[in-house]
């Protein structure tokens, strides 16, 4: 079988790294790849510009199934693109993708579908938003609707700060078009998981839950980032949870989805905050989460691809997935100064210091003049398998220091959380 799996990213290198352990595969392609996917896969320049592009090179190649990493070519709708031509490809079409690709739709249908969500409103002017905010008492979460590289929900602590992000979101255009609605939710408190399933046909197949780390700096500090590290198993979440999960939160949007003709094949990942009064959901993604793609992997037994063919062809198949009893972490090694602003082509070096089963994703790497250097804020997901999480962590660390780069940072306390 011939693959296609479309980013750039540790995720993509990840589920290219599982992909390529089945006996399925024949050949396997990333578009564009990164150097960790060029041992594992021929990489293919380019980017995704022009959808029709990709989908014509991969009627030409005779790929048998396309795997979409990143939101953003679902929301653009290549996954249309690619039915159109009779292709198979993992991932939702344009209608589907719209629960990640606009958040207000995405609490709408959560309502209606009858799953747990914070309380919200949506506002289009300033004057909507501020009559709003002076009702409702901090901390305040405002949520840009459209995609905005993950950095479109802000936790404003008192009100001044909420009337001034939502003036820069609804008047001055920050996030442009995707801040021109803007959804004002309730503040939840808990501890975070996500839990995603691959979804076909009306139903679905849960992965081991997983957590991630948002925020930058030890303590649970600092800005948001994309993740710097995540784990799995969550501890807080046991098998009867989990599956009682996969009922209140999926069971139901699925049906929704299918009374809406919309037929789901892909997967949603559901970001879940479980508070004292039960598990609410924060948001839905319609692709792998990334970091927790390699958290949740290296713990998969079963072969990934023949699951992932069948779901793009519209069923699930009947036997569920098998997971290690081990635990896994990864710590992601990100450049100094991310996520603002920070330096690039630092050489990377210790790699080969490194034991052997140590898992090694690239996020964020290049090669210049055949040496690795950093390109990207999060620049390594360093992986380890434990027999408990402490094991885990503890290997993921003594791994993490062998790496060097200049200005390498990473936190030290990640499964304390
Ligand atoms: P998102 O970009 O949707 O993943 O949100 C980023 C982070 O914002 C989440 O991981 C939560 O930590 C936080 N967050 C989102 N919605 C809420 C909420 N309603 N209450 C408290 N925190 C939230
Ligand atoms: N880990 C968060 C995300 O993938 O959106």
């Amino acid at each position: 079988m011939k693959v296609l799996l479309v980013g750039s990213g540790a995720r993509e290198h990840a589920l290219a790294w599982k992909i390529a352990r089945s006996p399925d595969l024949k050949k396997l392609f990333c578009w564009p790849g990164n150097p960790g996917t060029a041992g594992i896969a021929e990489n293919i320049k380019g980017d995704y510009g022009d959808p029709d592009k990709l989908a014509y090179w991969a009627r030409e190649e005779g790929i048998d199934l396309t795997v979409f990493g990143p939101e953003a070519p679902l929301v653009e709708g290549l996954a249309d693109s690619f039915a159109r031509r009779g292709l198979k490809a993992l991932g939702p079409g344009r209608e589907g993708a719209r629960l990640e690709g606009s958040k207000s739709w995405a609490k709408k249908v959560m309502v209606e579908a009858g799953v747990p969500t914070a309380q919200y409103r949506v506002v289009e002017t300033f004057n909507e938003a501020e009559e709003l905010l002076a009702e409702q008492s901090g901390p305040y979460v405002l949520k840009a609707d459209g995609l905005a590289a993950g950095k479109g929900v802000l936790i404003c602590p008192d009100r001044e700060t909420a009337r001034k992000e939502a003036r820069s979101i609804l008047e001055e255009g920050r996030f442009g078009s995707a801040g021109r609605k803007l959804v004002i939710e309730e503040f939840l408190q808990g501890k975070e998981a996500s839990l995603l399933a691959l979804c076909a046909g009306g139903d679905y197949l849960l992965f081991a839950p997983s957590r991630d780390h948002k925020r930058l700096r030890t303590g649970d500090e600092g800005p948001n980032t994309g993740g710097m590290g995540a784990y799995s198993p969550v501890p807080e979440i046991s098998p009867d949870e989990q599956e009682n999960l996969g009922e209140v939160v999926f069971r139901p949007i699925l049906d929704y989805l299918e009374n809406k003709g919309i037929d789901y094949r892909g997967i949603l990942y559901a970001g879940l905050m479980l508070t004292a009064r039960g598990p609410r959901v924060l948001e839905f993604n319609v692709r792998f989460g990334d970091p927790e793609t390699q958290a949740i992997l290296p713990r998969l037994e079963s072969d990934l691809l023949p699951h992932l063919v069948a779901a793009a062809g519209g069923e699930i198949l009947p036997h569920p997935l098998e997971w290690k009893k081990e635990a896994c972490l990864c710590v992601n090694l990100v450049s100094g100064g991310y996520p603002g602003s920070y330096q690039k082509g630092q050489p990377i070096s210790g790699l080969e210091e490194l034991n052997p089963d140590t898992l090694v994703f690239h996020g964020g790497t290049s090669i210049q003049d055949s040496q690795l250097v950093t390109s990207g804020g999060r620049v390594l997901g360093i992986t380890t398998l434990g027999s408990d999480l402490n094991e885990a962590r503890e290997k993921a660390y003594q791994e993490a220091k062998k790496v060097r780069f200049k200005g390498k940072y990473y936190r030290t306390d990640l499964g304390r959380f």
